[in-house]
């Protein structure tokens, strides 16, 4: 057995037994994301340890970025959803002083711009469905305050905070159900919930703060399309790369933030056109298909190669998907998008997606399985 699969056999990939991610980890949902200890323990096994960076060219919420920059490392992130970027963002930003006292008097001054009726809802399409007029207000002054906070660490650390709220005071079913349902929220408590949510977000990055303070590691995040991100825009000489894909008709990840979007001034339109393996297109007219995203992961890989170092480390999580009652296999389909681009595989595992640490369920394909596959980039010419 070659050294990476015996380093993979080591351990229990399941983390069956790790406590559920708090603190920093846990400042807002987000679908699908990491255990921490994924990325955590793929970093300690497999970065060189000699300084270099560690790479998420799908980010999501940062937990690549926040493992690295704790052990140390510099990390980069790529995502093309700005919700996602805007967490990341904000778990790896020093941020050195309380954000409680501002949230406070924002509030206040959007309790006050509310009672007096000096608030303009957005245009936001359909907005009438999905929130109640009395919220609509509540969050428009909300936004309107925390817009003017100067500070752009306080206020971005702000707008998580009402981001991780929208779902909530919406008609939204859930996080990952988008249906409008009649739910049981006062309008009155949408300021308590957005000062609740400031002050779990000003204690969970108050608790990652103090590797950030020390500035262990820095870290970049890249809102782009990684399919338009060039070599030139990263380093050249990643030393790890640690990321979990998309997958070809599984999940849709800007449209349970479709709302959070709108009410940040963000376009979650533009984020499906170029969301790589949205539902959306694998049901219209010229749908996609697995080939498609062979073709976007050998793009990917293509970019890889070019700022890896040498006999660098690439580790993928990948779940199974289903296109029209199809199963597809990742696993295969990624090997064949890294081989050309002179990647070779390592070793692989297979971990369980334990019922209780599910960060999303779907309906449509019960995903209890993924795989963790070590590439590893080949040294010299192809
Ligand atoms: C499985 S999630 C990553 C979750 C991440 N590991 C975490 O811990 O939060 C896959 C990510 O790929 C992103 N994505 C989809 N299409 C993309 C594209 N074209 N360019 C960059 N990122 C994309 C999605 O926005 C999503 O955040």
């Amino acid at each position: 057995m070659n050294p990476t699969a015996k380093a993979l056999q080591s351990v229990d990939w399941d983390f069956s037994n790790a406590p559920v991610a708090t603190g920093i980890h846990a400042i807002h949902p987000y679908p699908a994301k990491f255990i921490p200890q994924i990325p955590g323990r793929l970093i300690e096994l497999f970065h060189p340890g000699d300084g270099s960076a560690v790479l998420d060219p799908f980010c999501g919420a940062g937990t690549t970025l926040v493992e690295a920059i704790d052990r140390g490392l510099d990390a980069w992130g790529i995502d093309l959803n700005p919700i996602a970027c805007l967490m990341a963002r904000v778990k790896t930003t020093p941020f050195p002083f309380e954000m409680e006292p501002v949230a406070k008097r924002i509030v206040r001054q959007a309790q006050d711009n509310f009672f007096k009726r000096a608030v303009s809802v957005p245009a936001i399409p359909r907005v009438g469905y999905w929130f109640k007029p009395d919220i609509q207000l509540r969050i428009a002054a909300l936004v309107a305050e925390i817009n003017q906070v100067d500070t752009l660490a306080i206020r971005e650390a702000l707008q998580v905070a009402l981001s991780s709220i929208i779902v909530r005071v919406s008609n939204q079913e859930s996080n990952t159900r988008y249906a409008a349902v009649e739910k049981d929220v006062a309008a009155e408590d949408v300021f308590k919930r957005f000062e609740k949510a400031a002050a779990a977000v000003s204690r969970g990055v108050a608790s990652g703060s103090d590797s950030l303070c020390r500035h262990l590691g820095k870290a970049t995040v890249l809102n782009r399309d990684i399919l338009s991100v060039t070599a030139e825009e990263l380093p050249s000489n990643i030393g790890l790369v640690v990321t979990s894909t998309p997958y070809p008709n599984a999940y849709e990840y800007w449209l349970y933030h479709k709302y959070r979007m709108y009410w940040l001034g963000m376009n979650p339109l533009e984020v499906r056109q170029r969301e790589i393996g949205a539902r959306a297109h694998y049901f219209k007219k010229k749908a996609q298909d697995e080939g498609d995203f062979e073709r976007q992961m050998g793009a990917c890989f293509q970019l890889l190669a070019r700022v890896m170092k040498p006999g660098a480390k690439a580790c993928f999580v990948v779940g199974r998907s289903i296109i029209h009652g199809r199963a597809i296999d990742n696993v295969a389909l990624l090997r064949r998008a890294a081989e050309p681009q002179g990647f070779a595989v390592e070793g692989t595992v297979e971990r369980r997606i334990l019922s209780t640490r599910k960060t999303f369920n779907l309906a449509h394909g019960k995903i209890e399985r993924e795989n963790l596959i070590v590439f590893a980039l080949q040294q010299g010419e192809l």
